[in-house]
């Protein structure tokens, strides 16, 4: 399975992965041709990012920490919940609990799991899946810090609803491309505080520590963030934790003004608000838990091989196991070699391939004829 920008689609190629719409509509099914149309389409809709199948790397299947299903089902539930909210002013707080109790059960079967970037997106959906996202890294981070079942729901239906604050500001304002006026910006800024007015008619039904999550996710390690420039522990952990979610997630999303940055960037970036933004003994569990190189990567190995990332091991973020496509004089390896670079420790990886390099390679491996490729 290959990631590819839509704009390096060719009809032809294979997806490795279904397509849905922000309702959970299927677009294109895994394994359907892509044609001049279907890409179209994908363009039209604001999708940047597909899966394809590539001639070497079929059989790589990317974990997924939760069932497609489950995935596409809790978005399409945040999106009624959020939306629904616009015209009623009313929440249904048993279906937060509800997803987020899947998420969890999901979560503690697989405790050690890595987190990959493997989720197409679109634009009117970001604040859907974000919403789930957040909650599947959160809850992931509370499993390692051993939290009870009953913590990691009140941690988890926090996270789920950490932006519902941004249900009580206009659409036009939240959905803007370009840049927010002052005021607008001002506006955007009370969304903690938005949420917590919402949230606090529900106290019956949610933890205040949920509750508070939506409260303090903006607030920083520092003291630098708001609503109340809290500092360290003052903010509660689940805040913390989701502070850290929130971030990554938006970072390793694609938006209208910019694509997604690779997991590498979103970790540099995440390392220097180490102490600062972020509380980093939380970090460095958090970090633990997502892939640098996602399984399907393309890396090239200081060794001048290149390959496809099979396996991540959690804790082990540098040093996944590699399948061997061609080597440094340009010669295909066999389909069955692979180097483990958590055990052979000179090796390591230089760079991720970018996408364009990748569909170039493609085309190399699937015509073994072609004698130069132009990578790296
Ligand atoms: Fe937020």
């Amino acid at each position: 399975m290959q990631r590819i920008a839509v704009k390096d689609l060719a009809p032809g190629m294979v997806a490795a992965k279904s397509i849905y719409t922000a309702d959970g509509r299927m677009l294109l099914a895994e394994g359907a041709t892509f044609t001049k149309r279907y890409i179209n389409r994908l363009q039209e809709l604001g999708i940047w990012v597909a899966y394809i199948q590539n001639p070497l790397a079929v059989s790589i299947d990317v974990p997924d920490i939760l069932a497609e299903e489950t995935r596409v089902k809790a978005i399409s539930t945040v999106k009624e919940a959020f939306e629904g909210f616009r015209n009623t002013k009313k929440i249904d707080m048993g279906q937060f609990k509800q997803l987020t109790e899947g998420i969890v059960d999901e979560i503690i079967r697989n405790p050690n799991a890595v987190f990959h970037l493997n989720d197409i997106r679109m634009y009117d959906d970001y604040t859907f899946a974000h919403s789930v996202n957040v909650c599947v890294l959160a809850v992931l981070v509370g499993a390692a810090l051993q939290y009870t079942p009953r913590q990691l729901m009140e941690l988890g239906v926090g996270a789920v609803l950490h932006d519902v604050g941004k249900m009580a500001i206009e659409k036009q304002i939240l959905n803007k491309p370009g840049h927010l006026s002052e005021s607008e910006m001002d506006l955007m800024r009370r969304h903690p505080e938005l949420g917590f007015e919402i949230l606090r008619k529900y106290s019956a039904q949610l933890s205040w520590l949920s509750i508070h999550v939506a409260f303090q996710h903006q607030e920083k390690f520092d003291g630098s963030g708001y609503p109340r420039g809290l500092k360290e522990t003052d903010i509660h952990e689940y805040a913390r934790i989701t502070a850290i979610a929130d971030v990554y997630d938006a970072l390793t999303s694609d938006r209208p003004y910019r694509p997604a940055l690779s997991p590498g960037e979103a970790y540099e970036f995440l390392l220097a608000g180490s102490g600062t933004h972020f509380d980093p003994d939380i970090l460095r569990e958090f970090l633990r838990h997502v892939a640098l190189y996602p399984v399907g990567s393309i890396v090239k190995l200081n060794t001048g091989d290149i390959g496809i990332v099979t396996h991540v091991f959690s804790g082990l973020q540098t040093r996944p196991i590699v399948r061997l496509l061609v080597d440094a004089s340009n010669t295909l390896y066999n389909s069955d070699a692979e180097i483990d670079l958590s055990t052979e420790l000179t090796v390591f990886v230089n760079q991720v391939l970018p996408e364009l390099d990748v569909a170039t390679l493609a085309r190399r491996i699937g015509n073994p004829a072609l004698t130069r490729i132009e990578v790296g």
